[in-house]
């Protein structure tokens, strides 16, 4: 096992170059809004379909779908807590890094963005939710073919928390 390399990038998730991309889906798997909204639109109107022939994914879980029209070859649909509903929503978040991670290297993933799960609309605090991102990628275990995993931020605020607290968790990520 070799540690990834970590890269700090603030923008849209879509247009990275890196071989796949985390979705922040619904256990539905329906195409919705926010970053969810922006990766089936540049996917086109095929990635819902492939999505609806999966059927549902529990809060937690993940799974892998084709890029489609994406410049990134895979998609992982990971299934955020809803902050307000989900019982344990610490631990559903920790889980939905883990799964992806666990997906990403199964399909033999290189390179991986995770976009900010359940800090829009499902409503987990910022800062909690980064503390947990990282935390979850940094203590995962089995790393073979994943060399790089970027944490993409969407606004400035959260660009801050992962500076922040990627200097005191890792000391050596690059920052885009
Ligand atoms: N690239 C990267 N990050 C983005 C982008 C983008 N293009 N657009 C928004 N974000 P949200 P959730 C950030 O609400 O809270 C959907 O309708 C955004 O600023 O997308 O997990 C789904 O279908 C925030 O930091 O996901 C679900 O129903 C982060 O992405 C529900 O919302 C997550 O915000 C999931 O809610």
């Amino acid at each position: 096992m070799t540690n990834p390399k970590i890269t700090l990038i603030q923008g849209d998730i879509t247009k990275l170059e890196v071989e796949c991309i985390v979705n922040a889906a619904n256990k539905y798997l329906a195409p919705g809004g926010g970053v969810c909204g922006a990766i089936h639109k540049a996917a086109g109107p095929r990635l819902a379909q492939e999505c609806r022939s999966i059927g549902n994914c529990p809060e937690g879980s993940a799974i892998i779908t084709n890029g489609h029209d994406l410049k990134q070859k895979w998609v992982i649909h990971a299934v955020g807590p809803q902050f307000n509903r989900t019982p344990n929503p610490e631990n559903v978040l920790a889980a939905c890094y883990h799964n992806a991670l666990v997906l990403a290297e199964e399909n033999r993933v290189e390179s991986i963005a995770f976009p900010c799960i359940s800090t829009g609309v499902f409503g987990f605090p910022q800062y909690e939710a980064a503390q947990i991102a990282i935390n979850s990628t940094l203590t995962f275990e089995n790393f073979i073919s994943v060399s790089e995993v970027y944490f993409c931020c969407f606004g400035s605020k959260d660009f801050q928390i992962y500076t922040d607290l990627l200097s005191k968790m890792q000391g050596d990520f690059a920052k885009t």
